[in-house]
């Protein structure tokens, strides 16, 4: 069944993604031929067809989840509300064997809690199934086959379809979780923010589960974000185009190699067999080189390399004393990466001090929950005033 369309067959979109992230997720979803992209908060809205929503899912690095946009309306009252969804055509995405639930979110409107809004709303899907086929469609709050997501503001309501499922920084590459990991689609992030192309070897000297490293090399590599992952939302739909989708799986353009290599090392042996676990399910095992090292010996296999690493913060994972490590870890970049760039993620602002570098970028951003402060050196040998003075002149 073909979705619902408008005459011209523009569909609205909201995809949603990590505060700070909005303007890379915008520039993303333009690329992949998203029109009119409105920077929200913690989210970004779009237009397009109906094919962006397999494009996005797919190939989007910044995106958490993609939402479809099915209509929206007034309501001054529950029964106002409770007959708007009554009257979307839920049957046109699932039938009587799939599970469903609501999700919402409230502000200022006539209902105290987004809960009872999305009750409500269960509830009107569920009448109107009722009538049409005389049995209600079970819920399924932690794996629906469709899942609707109410944003309530003031008595406006706009009902959508999330496409993705389980988050997108779900890669599929994960086959075991380090209990400290920098989020997918923040790494991801990352390396884009830092300028990095893949001109220069890239190296995590405290690599843990090797995200960073991974989500680099898919960069370099042109590996679409999803194209390890095995389910999205969209495809437990009934409207599913699975060869409209195949489509646009094939439309990838992955490269065979790249001429820069790839280093991560950890002390830690058990994360670092976690680290290849995910290496070796993303099938990148001949660019992914590891090692076991302490950080503070770390040095570079050519230069320049660009280092990226997420030290450990203290909140997550014991380190005795926070502040010298973070600054002997500067000891080291000053000392062994001389003509290489580097770039930091950590929560603990304070430590970060600690590294004594001047950086020269510095960006917040979340690692979930977790404020964050992203920073980026250029290392050079001797006096900071010399190398600004020949920069300039060169
Ligand atoms: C916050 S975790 C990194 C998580 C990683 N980015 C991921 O996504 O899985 C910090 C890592 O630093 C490692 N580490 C701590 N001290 C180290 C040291 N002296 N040398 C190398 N690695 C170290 C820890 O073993 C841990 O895996």
């Amino acid at each position: 069944m073909p979705p619902i369309m408008n005459m011209d067959n523009t569909q609205y979109f909201v995809a949603k993604t990590f505060a700070g992230l909005e303007p890379l997720l915008a520039d993303e979803l333009t690329a992949l031929g998203a029109r009119n992209c409105r920077i929200l908060s913690r989210s970004v809205s779009f237009e397009g067809d109906f094919g962006l929503i397999y494009k996005a899912n797919y190939f989007s690095r910044f995106a958490l989840r993609v939402l479809w946009r099915q209509k929206s309306f007034t309501f001054n009252n529950n029964r106002q509300f409770y007959e708007q969804i009554f009257d979307f055509p839920a049957e046109q995405f699932m039938g009587m064997g799939n599970t469903m639930a609501v999700h919402a979110t409230n502000v200022d409107s006539i209902f105290k809690t987004p809960l009872f809004a999305a009750v409500l709303a269960k509830d009107a899907v569920c009448d109107r199934f009722r009538d049409l086929f005389g049995e209600r469609p079970d819920v399924d709050r932690d794996d629906p086959d469709v899942q609707f997501h109410l944003h309530i503001y003031q008595n406006e309501a706009q009902l959508f379809l999330d496409s993705s499922g389980e988050s997108l920084h779900k890669r599929g590459y994960k086959v075991r979780n380090h209990p400290a990991p920098v989020n997918e689609v923040v790494a991801a992030a990352m390396v884009k923010l830092s300028g990095w192309h893949g001109e220069c070897d890239f190296q995590d000297p405290m690599c843990g589960g090797a995200t960073i490293l991974i989500e680099a090399a898919m960069q370099a590599l042109n590996i679409p974000a999803g194209f390890y992952r095995r389910e999205y939302g969209f495809q437990r739909w009934k409207n599913f185009d699975a060869q409209k989708w195949r489509q646009i799986r094939q439309s990838a353009r992955i490269l065979d190699d790249v001429d820069v290599d790839f280093y991560g090392s950890d002390i830690n042996n058990s994360f670092l067999d976690i680290a290849r676990a995910n290496v070796s399910k993303a099938r990148l095992e001949d660019f992914i080189h590891m090692e076991k090292r302490d950080a503070r010996q770390a040095k570079p296999a050519r230069v320049p390399t660009l280092v990226m690493t997420n030290p450990p913060y203290g909140e997550r994972l014991e380190v005795e004393d926070i502040n010298e490590f973070y600054s002997e870890i500067g000891d080291t970049l000053k000392n062994n990466f001389s003509g290489c760039r580097a770039f930091l993620i950590s929560s603990d602002m304070d430590a970060l001090k600690h590294v004594g570098l001047k950086p020269n970028m510095k960006v917040k951003l979340y690692n979930g929950q977790l404020e964050c402060r992203f920073v980026g050196y250029d290392l050079f040998s001797g006096d900071r005033r010399n190398y600004v003075k020949h920069q300039k002149e060169s």
